[in-house]
Protein backbone atom coordinates (compact mmCIF):
# COMPACT_ATOMS: atom_id res chain seq x y z
CA UNK A 1 0.00 0.00 0.00
CA UNK A 2 1.38 3.54 -0.82
CA UNK A 3 1.51 6.38 1.43
CA UNK A 4 1.63 9.36 -0.61
CA UNK A 5 3.37 12.40 1.41
CA UNK A 6 0.77 14.77 0.39
CA UNK A 7 -2.31 13.70 -1.67
CA UNK A 8 -4.45 16.76 -1.08
CA UNK A 9 -3.84 19.15 -4.33
CA UNK A 10 -2.89 22.69 -3.01
CA UNK A 11 -4.09 25.61 -4.89
CA UNK A 12 -3.37 29.39 -3.90
CA UNK A 13 -6.69 31.82 -4.63
CA UNK A 14 -8.17 35.31 -3.61
CA UNK A 15 -11.45 36.13 -3.81
CA UNK A 16 -12.47 36.09 -7.02
CA UNK A 17 -11.37 32.60 -6.51
CA UNK A 18 -13.80 32.00 -3.66
CA UNK A 19 -16.54 33.31 -5.92
CA UNK A 20 -16.06 31.05 -8.56
CA UNK A 21 -15.69 27.52 -6.41
CA UNK A 22 -19.26 29.16 -4.49
CA UNK A 23 -20.51 29.72 -8.17
CA UNK A 24 -19.79 26.78 -10.19
CA UNK A 25 -21.03 24.15 -8.21
CA UNK A 26 -23.83 24.66 -10.34
CA UNK A 27 -24.15 20.54 -11.80
CA UNK A 28 -22.65 19.21 -8.30
CA UNK A 29 -24.83 18.97 -4.96
CA UNK A 30 -22.62 21.00 -2.67
CA UNK A 31 -22.71 21.08 0.84
CA UNK A 32 -21.47 24.00 1.87
CA UNK A 33 -20.25 24.55 5.73
CA UNK A 34 -19.49 27.97 6.67
CA UNK A 35 -20.51 29.96 9.35
CA UNK A 36 -23.46 32.69 8.51
CA UNK A 37 -20.85 35.59 10.47
CA UNK A 38 -18.23 34.59 8.55
CA UNK A 39 -20.20 34.32 4.90
CA UNK A 40 -21.34 37.73 5.67
CA UNK A 41 -17.66 39.31 6.08
CA UNK A 42 -16.82 38.08 2.76
CA UNK A 43 -20.18 38.99 1.04
CA UNK A 44 -21.05 35.42 -0.51
CA UNK A 45 -23.83 34.93 1.84
CA UNK A 46 -26.79 35.89 -1.04
CA UNK A 47 -24.69 33.57 -3.57
CA UNK A 48 -24.73 30.53 -1.41
CA UNK A 49 -28.67 31.99 -0.48
CA UNK A 50 -29.27 31.71 -4.46
CA UNK A 51 -27.66 28.33 -4.85
CA UNK A 52 -30.01 26.90 -1.75
CA UNK A 53 -32.99 28.13 -3.81
CA UNK A 54 -31.78 26.83 -7.21
CA UNK A 55 -31.63 23.61 -5.19
CA UNK A 56 -27.93 22.38 -5.78
CA UNK A 57 -26.16 23.67 -2.52
CA UNK A 58 -27.20 22.87 1.57
CA UNK A 59 -25.48 25.23 3.61
CA UNK A 60 -25.09 24.32 7.47
CA UNK A 61 -24.49 28.07 8.84
CA UNK A 62 -23.82 27.45 12.08
CA UNK A 63 -20.12 26.33 12.75
CA UNK A 64 -19.33 27.13 16.66
CA UNK A 65 -15.17 26.92 17.40
CA UNK A 66 -14.90 22.99 19.03
CA UNK A 67 -17.57 21.20 17.66
CA UNK A 68 -19.38 18.62 19.82
CA UNK A 69 -21.31 15.84 18.90
CA UNK A 70 -24.37 18.25 19.07
CA UNK A 71 -22.62 20.40 15.99
CA UNK A 72 -21.92 16.99 14.30
CA UNK A 73 -26.30 16.06 14.81
CA UNK A 74 -27.13 19.30 13.16
CA UNK A 75 -24.82 19.45 10.52
CA UNK A 76 -25.85 15.66 9.76
CA UNK A 77 -29.64 16.42 9.91
CA UNK A 78 -29.48 19.53 7.90
CA UNK A 79 -27.41 17.55 4.97
CA UNK A 80 -29.72 14.61 4.99
CA UNK A 81 -32.49 15.45 2.20
CA UNK A 82 -29.56 17.36 -0.73
CA UNK A 83 -27.32 13.75 -0.30
CA UNK A 84 -24.83 15.98 -1.41
CA UNK A 85 -20.95 15.02 -3.91
CA UNK A 86 -19.01 17.25 -2.88
CA UNK A 87 -18.15 19.70 0.81
CA UNK A 88 -16.75 23.13 0.89
CA UNK A 89 -15.68 24.09 3.90
CA UNK A 90 -14.41 27.76 4.15
CA UNK A 91 -13.66 28.57 7.64
CA UNK A 92 -11.37 28.06 10.44
CA UNK A 93 -10.07 23.99 11.69
CA UNK A 94 -13.34 23.79 13.45
CA UNK A 95 -15.39 24.22 10.27
CA UNK A 96 -13.02 22.15 8.33
CA UNK A 97 -13.08 19.35 11.05
CA UNK A 98 -16.96 19.21 11.19
CA UNK A 99 -17.26 18.83 7.73
CA UNK A 100 -14.84 15.67 8.04
CA UNK A 101 -17.53 14.51 10.66
CA UNK A 102 -20.35 15.44 8.05
CA UNK A 103 -17.80 13.41 4.98
CA UNK A 104 -17.12 10.44 7.72
CA UNK A 105 -20.97 9.95 8.85
CA UNK A 106 -23.78 11.06 6.08
CA UNK A 107 -23.43 7.89 4.57
CA UNK A 108 -22.25 5.74 7.24
CA UNK A 109 -25.49 6.42 8.76
CA UNK A 110 -27.73 6.30 5.90
CA UNK A 111 -30.21 3.74 7.19
CA UNK A 112 -30.50 4.67 10.47
CA UNK A 113 -32.17 7.35 12.85
CA UNK A 114 -29.37 9.80 13.83
CA UNK A 115 -29.21 10.70 17.45
CA UNK A 116 -25.89 11.72 19.60
CA UNK A 117 -25.20 8.46 21.11
CA UNK A 118 -24.91 6.71 17.88
CA UNK A 119 -22.40 9.72 16.48
CA UNK A 120 -20.84 9.17 20.28
CA UNK A 121 -20.78 5.12 19.66
CA UNK A 122 -19.48 5.50 16.25
CA UNK A 123 -16.41 8.00 17.35
CA UNK A 124 -15.30 5.52 20.22
CA UNK A 125 -15.37 2.68 18.17
CA UNK A 126 -14.11 4.20 15.10
CA UNK A 127 -16.97 2.54 12.99
CA UNK A 128 -16.00 5.01 10.31
CA UNK A 129 -12.97 3.13 9.29
CA UNK A 130 -15.07 0.22 8.30
CA UNK A 131 -15.66 0.18 3.96
CA UNK A 132 -18.20 2.93 3.19
CA UNK A 133 -17.98 6.02 0.56
CA UNK A 134 -16.91 9.43 1.72
CA UNK A 135 -17.88 13.23 0.59
CA UNK A 136 -15.34 14.93 -1.41
CA UNK A 137 -14.26 17.64 0.80
CA UNK A 138 -12.60 21.18 -0.82
CA UNK A 139 -11.40 22.82 2.26
CA UNK A 140 -11.03 26.73 2.10
CA UNK A 141 -9.01 27.54 5.56
CA UNK A 142 -9.84 30.91 6.74
CA UNK A 143 -7.38 31.19 9.20
CA UNK A 144 -3.31 30.36 8.95
CA UNK A 145 -2.74 27.92 11.81
CA UNK A 146 -4.92 24.53 12.01
CA UNK A 147 -3.68 22.68 8.92
CA UNK A 148 -6.93 20.68 9.20
CA UNK A 149 -6.94 21.41 5.29
CA UNK A 150 -3.83 19.09 4.55
CA UNK A 151 -4.66 16.69 7.87
CA UNK A 152 -7.10 13.80 8.06
CA UNK A 153 -7.17 14.25 11.29
CA UNK A 154 -10.57 16.00 12.58
CA UNK A 155 -11.31 16.89 16.49
CA UNK A 156 -14.92 16.48 18.00
CA UNK A 157 -15.59 18.01 21.26
CA UNK A 158 -17.05 15.74 23.54
CA UNK A 159 -20.24 17.41 24.73
CA UNK A 160 -20.57 16.34 28.41
CA UNK A 161 -16.94 17.86 28.27
CA UNK A 162 -15.37 14.14 29.41
CA UNK A 163 -13.08 13.43 26.75
CA UNK A 164 -11.89 14.54 23.06
CA UNK A 165 -12.66 12.60 19.70
CA UNK A 166 -10.35 12.09 17.09
CA UNK A 167 -11.86 11.51 13.50
CA UNK A 168 -8.94 9.75 11.72
CA UNK A 169 -8.59 8.19 9.31
CA UNK A 170 -6.99 8.68 5.17
CA UNK A 171 -10.06 8.66 3.63
CA UNK A 172 -10.62 11.99 5.72
CA UNK A 173 -8.11 13.94 3.52
CA UNK A 174 -9.61 16.93 1.76
CA UNK A 175 -9.53 16.28 -2.42
CA UNK A 176 -8.50 19.94 -2.85
CA UNK A 177 -7.32 22.37 -0.13
CA UNK A 178 -7.82 26.65 -1.67
CA UNK A 179 -5.53 28.45 0.38
CA UNK A 180 -7.14 32.31 0.09
CA UNK A 181 -4.71 34.55 2.18
CA UNK A 182 -7.10 37.79 1.82
CA UNK A 183 -9.64 35.51 4.08
CA UNK A 184 -7.24 35.89 7.22
CA UNK A 185 -6.96 40.09 7.13
CA UNK A 186 -9.78 40.10 8.82
CA UNK A 187 -8.33 37.72 11.50
CA UNK A 188 -8.59 40.05 14.93
CA UNK A 189 -5.05 39.88 16.72
CA UNK A 190 -6.07 37.45 19.41
CA UNK A 191 -6.85 34.81 16.55
CA UNK A 192 -3.98 35.91 14.40
CA UNK A 193 -1.73 35.26 17.41
CA UNK A 194 -3.50 31.60 18.72
CA UNK A 195 -4.00 30.63 14.94
CA UNK A 196 0.07 31.53 14.59
CA UNK A 197 0.94 29.77 17.71
CA UNK A 198 -1.11 26.18 16.99
CA UNK A 199 0.74 26.38 13.31
CA UNK A 200 3.87 26.62 15.19
CA UNK A 201 3.15 24.04 17.72
CA UNK A 202 2.61 21.75 14.87
CA UNK A 203 5.99 21.86 12.93
CA UNK A 204 7.56 22.01 16.18
CA UNK A 205 6.08 18.87 17.51
CA UNK A 206 6.07 17.46 13.91
CA UNK A 207 9.66 17.85 13.86
CA UNK A 208 10.70 15.43 17.09
CA UNK A 209 7.69 13.08 17.10
CA UNK A 210 8.42 9.55 16.98
CA UNK A 211 7.62 9.29 13.39
CA UNK A 212 9.40 12.03 12.25
CA UNK A 213 11.70 11.89 9.20
CA UNK A 214 14.31 13.73 6.98
CA UNK A 215 11.60 15.48 4.89
CA UNK A 216 9.31 16.16 7.84
CA UNK A 217 12.06 18.19 9.35
CA UNK A 218 13.35 20.07 6.82
CA UNK A 219 9.59 21.17 6.06
CA UNK A 220 9.05 22.12 9.41
CA UNK A 221 12.37 23.85 10.14
CA UNK A 222 11.37 26.27 7.35
CA UNK A 223 7.97 26.51 8.45
CA UNK A 224 9.16 27.49 12.22
CA UNK A 225 11.47 29.82 11.09
CA UNK A 226 8.86 31.12 9.05
CA UNK A 227 6.31 31.71 11.51
CA UNK A 228 9.14 33.24 14.15
CA UNK A 229 10.08 35.89 11.73
CA UNK A 230 6.26 36.73 10.41
CA UNK A 231 4.00 36.29 13.22
CA UNK A 232 5.48 39.09 14.88
CA UNK A 233 5.31 40.94 12.00
CA UNK A 234 1.72 40.19 11.10
CA UNK A 235 0.89 41.23 14.44
CA UNK A 236 2.12 44.48 14.12
CA UNK A 237 0.50 45.15 10.93
CA UNK A 238 -2.04 42.95 10.40
CA UNK A 239 -3.72 44.27 7.15
CA UNK A 240 -0.70 43.48 5.54
CA UNK A 241 -1.84 40.98 2.72
CA UNK A 242 2.32 40.17 2.09
CA UNK A 243 2.88 39.41 5.57
CA UNK A 244 -0.49 37.14 6.13
CA UNK A 245 0.28 35.23 2.56
CA UNK A 246 3.78 34.12 4.30
CA UNK A 247 1.80 33.05 7.67
CA UNK A 248 -0.65 31.30 5.27
CA UNK A 249 2.34 29.71 3.31
CA UNK A 250 4.02 28.84 6.79
CA UNK A 251 0.67 27.30 8.39
CA UNK A 252 0.45 25.29 5.05
CA UNK A 253 3.84 23.85 5.30
CA UNK A 254 3.52 22.75 9.26
CA UNK A 255 -0.13 21.22 8.72
CA UNK A 256 1.96 19.04 5.93
CA UNK A 257 4.38 18.25 8.17
CA UNK A 258 2.55 17.06 11.51
CA UNK A 259 0.12 15.07 9.15
CA UNK A 260 2.57 12.48 8.68
CA UNK A 261 3.61 12.05 12.31
CA UNK A 262 0.64 13.98 14.47
CA UNK A 263 1.68 16.00 17.19
CA UNK A 264 3.09 15.14 20.94
CA UNK A 265 3.40 16.03 24.44
CA UNK A 266 2.26 19.90 23.78
CA UNK A 267 -0.94 19.28 21.95
CA UNK A 268 -1.29 16.65 24.60
CA UNK A 269 -1.48 18.73 27.43
CA UNK A 270 -3.48 21.67 25.49
CA UNK A 271 -6.42 19.36 24.91
CA UNK A 272 -7.61 19.25 28.92
CA UNK A 273 -6.90 23.30 29.36
CA UNK A 274 -9.13 23.81 26.27
CA UNK A 275 -11.98 21.60 27.20
CA UNK A 276 -11.80 22.33 30.84
CA UNK A 277 -11.37 26.40 30.57
CA UNK A 278 -12.06 27.16 27.41
CA UNK A 279 -8.59 28.54 26.18
CA UNK A 280 -8.15 28.94 22.76
CA UNK A 281 -6.39 26.22 21.28
CA UNK A 282 -3.06 27.78 20.16
CA UNK A 283 -2.59 29.31 23.22
CA UNK A 284 -3.38 26.23 25.02
CA UNK A 285 -0.76 24.47 23.13
CA UNK A 286 1.76 27.27 23.04
CA UNK A 287 1.89 27.16 27.04
CA UNK A 288 3.84 24.21 27.28
CA UNK A 289 6.31 24.46 23.75
CA UNK A 290 9.25 26.22 25.71
CA UNK A 291 9.34 23.71 28.92
CA UNK A 292 8.42 20.40 26.41
CA UNK A 293 11.33 21.51 24.12
CA UNK A 294 14.12 21.28 26.96
CA UNK A 295 12.79 18.46 28.03
CA UNK A 296 12.74 17.11 24.51
CA UNK A 297 16.17 18.35 23.91
CA UNK A 298 18.81 15.50 24.87
CA UNK A 299 17.35 12.74 22.98
CA UNK A 300 16.16 14.43 19.74
CA UNK A 301 18.34 13.74 16.88
CA UNK A 302 19.23 16.68 15.10
CA UNK A 303 18.30 19.01 18.11
CA UNK A 304 20.72 21.39 17.10
CA UNK A 305 19.32 22.03 14.26
CA UNK A 306 16.02 23.17 16.26
CA UNK A 307 17.15 25.13 18.65
CA UNK A 308 19.41 27.10 15.98
CA UNK A 309 16.46 28.10 14.79
CA UNK A 310 14.95 29.01 18.13
CA UNK A 311 18.23 30.96 18.86
CA UNK A 312 18.30 32.46 15.77
CA UNK A 313 15.02 34.58 17.04
CA UNK A 314 16.06 35.19 20.58
CA UNK A 315 15.00 31.64 22.00
CA UNK A 316 11.51 30.06 22.19
CA UNK A 317 10.57 31.93 25.78
CA UNK A 318 11.40 34.73 24.72
CA UNK A 319 10.44 34.85 21.50
CA UNK A 320 6.42 33.63 22.81
CA UNK A 321 7.15 36.53 25.62
CA UNK A 322 7.51 38.98 22.50
CA UNK A 323 5.15 38.06 20.42
CA UNK A 324 2.15 37.62 22.77
CA UNK A 325 3.23 40.92 24.32
CA UNK A 326 -0.03 43.28 24.38
CA UNK A 327 -2.05 40.65 23.27
CA UNK A 328 -2.20 38.06 26.05
CA UNK A 329 0.46 36.67 28.97
CA UNK A 330 1.04 33.44 28.04
CA UNK A 331 0.50 32.63 31.60
CA UNK A 332 -2.19 30.04 33.20
CA UNK A 333 -3.04 32.91 36.13
CA UNK A 334 -3.80 35.07 32.98
CA UNK A 335 -6.87 32.97 31.77
CA UNK A 336 -7.74 33.08 34.70
CA UNK A 337 -6.74 29.19 35.41
CA UNK A 338 -7.05 28.30 39.62
CA UNK A 339 -3.77 26.98 40.96
CA UNK A 340 -5.75 24.41 42.53
CA UNK A 341 -7.32 23.51 38.65
CA UNK A 342 -3.76 21.99 38.04
CA UNK A 343 -4.23 18.56 39.23
CA UNK A 344 -7.31 18.36 37.19
CA UNK A 345 -5.48 19.43 34.22
CA UNK A 346 -2.57 17.15 34.65
CA UNK A 347 -5.33 13.97 34.85
CA UNK A 348 -6.75 14.91 31.64
CA UNK A 349 -3.34 15.17 29.82
CA UNK A 350 -2.47 11.59 28.44
CA UNK A 351 -3.93 11.40 24.86
CA UNK A 352 -3.47 8.52 23.74
CA UNK A 353 -1.35 8.74 20.23
CA UNK A 354 -0.34 12.13 21.35
CA UNK A 355 1.59 12.35 24.83
CA UNK A 356 2.77 8.75 23.90
CA UNK A 357 4.42 10.17 20.67
CA UNK A 358 6.55 12.64 22.50
CA UNK A 359 10.35 11.76 21.76
CA UNK A 360 10.69 11.06 25.69
CA UNK A 361 8.27 9.86 28.16
CA UNK A 362 6.70 12.37 30.35
CA UNK A 363 5.57 11.43 34.00
CA UNK A 364 2.52 13.15 35.38
CA UNK A 365 4.72 15.14 37.95
CA UNK A 366 6.37 16.61 35.02
CA UNK A 367 3.29 17.68 33.28
CA UNK A 368 2.58 19.41 36.71
CA UNK A 369 6.15 21.00 37.21
CA UNK A 370 5.80 21.95 33.40
CA UNK A 371 1.84 23.81 34.25
CA UNK A 372 3.41 25.37 37.45
CA UNK A 373 6.72 27.05 35.46
CA UNK A 374 3.65 28.59 33.29
CA UNK A 375 1.29 30.13 36.37
FE1 LIG B 1 -3.29 22.03 16.69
Amino acid sequence: MYNPFCSVEIEFSNMQGLHDLINTGGDKKTLIVCDVFTTDIWGITDEIKAGVAAGHLAWVDKCPGNPTQQDVYNALMAVKELDPVQIIAIGGGSTIDLAKAVSAFHHLFKDEEITIPLITRALKEKSYTAPHPFIDIIAVPSAAGTGSEVTQFATIWDVDKVSKFSIDTKENYAKKAVVIPELTLSLPLRLTLSTGLDALSHAVESFWAKPTNYLVKDIALRAIDMIMTYLPQVLADPKNLELRTAMSRAALLAGMAFAKTRTTACHSISYPITMQYGLEHGLACALSLDAVSKINREKTALADMLFEVFEKHGGMRNWLDATCEGIVELRLSYFGIPKEGIDGIVEGTFTKGRMDNNPVDIKPEQVKEILLSVY
